[in-house]
């Protein structure tokens, strides 16, 4: 069975803006999907069952297949839930999208422990938690397709979002591991940085580039990164307005010294230390 027809898929936060397209784009393309939404609002408060059962009847009225759940991602209890539901509905689970994300945005001078936890809760622990139910199915079955939502804070950074990035840089360590273990069972992991016009965004970035940044031109890339035919592993894409790169950390070939350097010495060699031209893709020198 090629591309992701009959594979049984998790989306988290599917209840609307990205994860809605992601949901509507893989059921389209033949896959049974998990709409995995607690319906709450842009902070994290609040919860509701409308907005999964929303998408789910959307996809149902197009001929596809859905079935709502209404857990959060941020307990081990709720991410259990959720792959019980691929389980007991669908029969497997073969891939997982982790995208359900809150906002907690303030300056790290101002960000309150509450503020810290709750972002890193939904986006980090809720990554693990949902991957970590599905893995040993994963693992058995000789097949499973993990992607994370990352972000350009976490590559890059964004006033105001320090909970955030780190949350989203700590999914790329994740997945850079989980591709490293997940190689000799036929599982890839791979991270999205995507680029949409939703309601986390609204009034973040300039309403006309907002405007050519469609959440549907973000789901091909993860519907090819949850296909059969998907062999990247550990790979970091930015996606959005109809642009798909690949994003990778790169080394220069820094300075040796054969003696710990003296603070003067190590000053006098800074600039070499930090150029960057004729940089190459980085690799673990002990893994
Ligand atoms: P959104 O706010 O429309 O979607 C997030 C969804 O996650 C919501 O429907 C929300 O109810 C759900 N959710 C929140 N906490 C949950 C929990 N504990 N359990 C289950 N569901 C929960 O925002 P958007 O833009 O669609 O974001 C999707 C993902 O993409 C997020 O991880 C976000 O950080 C990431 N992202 C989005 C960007 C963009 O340009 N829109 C940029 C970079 C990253």
């Amino acid at each position: 069975m090629s591309g992701v027809q009959d594979k049984v898929i998790v989306i988290t936060g599917a209840g609307g803006g990205l994860g809605r397209a992601y949901a509507h784009f893989l059921a389209d393309n033949g896959a049974c999907v998990v709409v995995n939404d607690l319906g709450g609002a842009r902070d994290g408060t609040g919860y509701s069952t409308s907005m999964a059962d929303a998408v789910v009847e959307e996809i149902r009225a197009a001929g596809g297949q859905a079935v709502p759940n209404y857990s959060s991602v941020a307990t081990p209890e709720g991410a259990a839930e959720i792959i019980d539901t691929a389980l007991s509905h669908f029969g497997a689970i073969h891939g997982v999208v982790n995208n359900a994300g809150i906002l907690r945005d303030t300056t790290f001078h101002k960000m309150t422990e509450d503020e810290w936890d709750a972002v890193i809760k939904v986006h980090l622990y809720g990554s693990y938690h949902v991957t970590r139910a599905a893995w040993p199915h994963f693992r058995e079955q000789q097949f499973g397709r993990v992607v994370v939502a990352t972000s350009t804070t976490g590559l890059y950074g964004n006033f105001g979002q320090a909970n955030y990035g780190a949350a989203k840089l700590g999914l790329v360590g994740l997945i850079n591991t989980l591709a490293i273990e997940g190689a000799k069972y036929n599982i890839t992991a791979n991270a999205v940085a995507p680029l949409a016009r939703t309601r986390m965004t609204e009034d973040v970035a300039p309403k006309e580039l907002l405007e050519t940044l469609d959440p549907t031109l973000v789901a091909p890339a993860v519907g090819y990164l949850m296909s059969t035919e998907n062999q990247d592993t550990g790979s970091v894409f930015v996606v959005g307005g109809g642009l798909v790169q690949r994003v990778a950390v790169f080394q220069n070939d820094g300075v040796r010294f054969d003696s710990a350097p003296s603070l003067a010495e190590i000053t006098s060699r800074w600039a070499e230390i930090s150029d960057m031209s004729g940089a190459k893709p980085g690799r673990n020198p002990v893994g």
